[in-house]
């Protein structure tokens, strides 16, 4: 590609209060090379020009391109010009591209959509953004054994069977279905056999499947506030009425009336990380029961548990056939893997059956093949060992560090299990903290962006903070960072 020249004065966003000139011109311009406004060969403007139209010293402008080359954002040298690298790193790319298709599009106003046509919607986390403290739902990406999964891949390849490369049953693979069933047998309590166990692209296909099997337009659909907005999505892309109930200190609180689904998180609620009391399972299950709702118990993330005793699933506690099991690999592996499970009852094996093999026909099945290896040879059991010592380890700095940094700006909620914790600002805005730590390279969520009702002090004043993706040193630095852009608002 050619080198191009820019000379485009770079309209950069305005530069928040407290923010160090180095680090905002450097956020700055990388925001503008990920989003695609800064093309790869473009030349970024001279050094003089920018530093006489920010106001700022050559010296910060020189010392934020220095901070970008060695990201690999930027090349070049002093007297010959700084460009955008022709070679972005892979990920930067992509969250370039990602970053172009939020774009409003104006579609034909003559292309005559389905009713699920017209409300699907674009689920916000294809917005993929640099990997820094305290990103929250992605596991330590850096730290997965990509070479001997690369062994496993070649071995599987390597001894491939025609069948591996003709199908399976829309179910999945047999002996992954078995390896599923014993895990969630023996580590979630779940009562189930491989045959109940559906092989499925991740719990976002499980939340596909079931409400296109048991909702129809109009229906009740009942979930937690705050909650899982990608449920929320697939819900109303059926047309269902979703129904917002309030989380207490036991979880989520019983629905009044009848619905015909109920979509929860008992393990470890997202977003606030509460484990589901006894009482109130056996509550929920009553009323379902009652009721004629089924329930959608998503167990994510449930492998990492740092403190107190695992509370087996509420499938576990289900007599009656009213309650699906769904879990994922993507936190416990690697997010693009896509592959999760679904149990379900024994009654409704068929339907799933043949919706499946209408809609993905199966899950990819070398990769199911590989996974499946994967467990037998017992590296993911020892894979799950490690990764919870690293993350109980990161979750120990987050929490010393907020002790020493972060005491009477932000509370961090007693955390079980997971790769995120809550957190609780003392009077802040929480949207307000999100944008003063954005411009320190700090990345927080409001939990508001969670929550259907906004009057709550989770909406006001909740942050969700993520501890797993980056290292010790990086968590260290984003405490820092974010107590200083709190104490700007104080
Ligand atoms: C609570 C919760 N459930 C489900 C999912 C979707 O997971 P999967 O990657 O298995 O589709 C996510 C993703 O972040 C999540 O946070």
């Amino acid at each position: 590609m050619p080198k191009r020249s820019t000379s485009l004065a770079l309209a950069l966003p305005p530069r928040g209060s407290g923010a160090p000139a180095a680090r905002w011109l450097t956020g700055a311009l990388r925001s503008e090379i990920l989003e695609g406004r800064l093309r790869p060969g473009a030349r970024l403007p001279a050094t003089r020009d920018l530093a006489r139209q920010y106001a700022l010293s050559r010296g910060t402008i020189v010392s934020a391109f220095a901070q970008l080359a060695s990201e690999g954002y930027v090349e070049g040298s002093v007297g010959s010009g700084t460009y955008v690298s022709q070679t972005l790193p892979e990920d930067l790319l992509h969250a370039g591209r990602a970053a172009l298709v939020p774009e409003p599009r104006r579609r034909n106003p003559r292309r005559a959509l389905s009713a699920y046509g017209r409300s699907a919607q674009l689920f916000p986390g294809y917005r993929l953004r640099p990997t820094r403290a305290f990103r929250a739902d992605q596991p330590a990406l850096d730290l997965f054994p990509t070479t001997l999964w690369a062994q496993l891949s070649a071995r599987r390849l390597r001894r491939a069977t025609a069948n591996l490369l003709l199908g399976t049953s829309p179910m999945g693979h047999l002996p992954l279905r078995e390896a599923v069933a014993d895990y969630v047998r023996t580590a979630r309590g779940v009562q189930c056999t491989a045959e109940q166990v559906a092989i499925v692209s991740g719990v976002q296909e499980s939340l596909d499947l079931v409400t296109r099997l048991f909702v129809d337009p109009g229906d009740r659909v009942c979930m937690e506030d705050p909650g899982y907005p990608g449920a929320a999505l697939a819900f109303r892309a059926y047309g269902a009425k979703v129904s917002a109930l309030a989380v207490d200190a036991e979880g989520m609180t019983i629905p009044r009336g009848p619905a015909r689904l109920a979509y929860i998180t008992p393990g470890h609620q997202f977003p606030l990380g509460i484990s589901m009391s006894l009482r109130r399972r056996l509550a929920v299950l009553d009323w379902a029961y009652l009721s004629g709702a089924l329930i959608l118990e998503d167990d994510y993330d449930s492998e990492y548990r740092y403190a107190g005793r695992p509370v087996p699933a509420l499938q576990g506690l289900d007599r009656r056939g009213i309650v699906l099991f769904a879990g994922s690999f993507s936190k416990v592996m690697f997010p693009s893997l896509r592959l999760g499970y679904l149990v379900v009852p024994p009654d409704l094996v068929d339907v799933v059956t043949a919706t499946l093999s209408i809609t993905s026909r199966h899950a990819p099945l070398v990769d199911q093949a590989i996974l499946c290896d994967f467990i037998a040879d017992g590296h993911f059991a020892r894979h799950i060992r490690r990764m919870r010592e690293i993350y109980a380890e990161r979750l120990g700095v987050l929490l010393d560090g907020a002790r020493t940094h972060l005491a009477g700006l932000l509370t961090i909620a007693g955390l079980e299990a997971g790769l995120q914790t809550a957190a609780w600002l003392e009077g802040i805005d929480a949207r307000a903290a999100t944008k003063a730590a954005a411009e320190r390279d700090v990345d927080v969520t409001p939990l508001a962006i969670y929550a259907v009702r906004q009057n709550t002090r989770a909406a006001r004043e909740g942050l969700h903070l993520g501890f797993a993706a980056v290292d010790s040193q990086e968590i260290r630095r984003g405490v820092r960072d974010l107590a200083a852009a709190i104490e700007t608002l104080t």
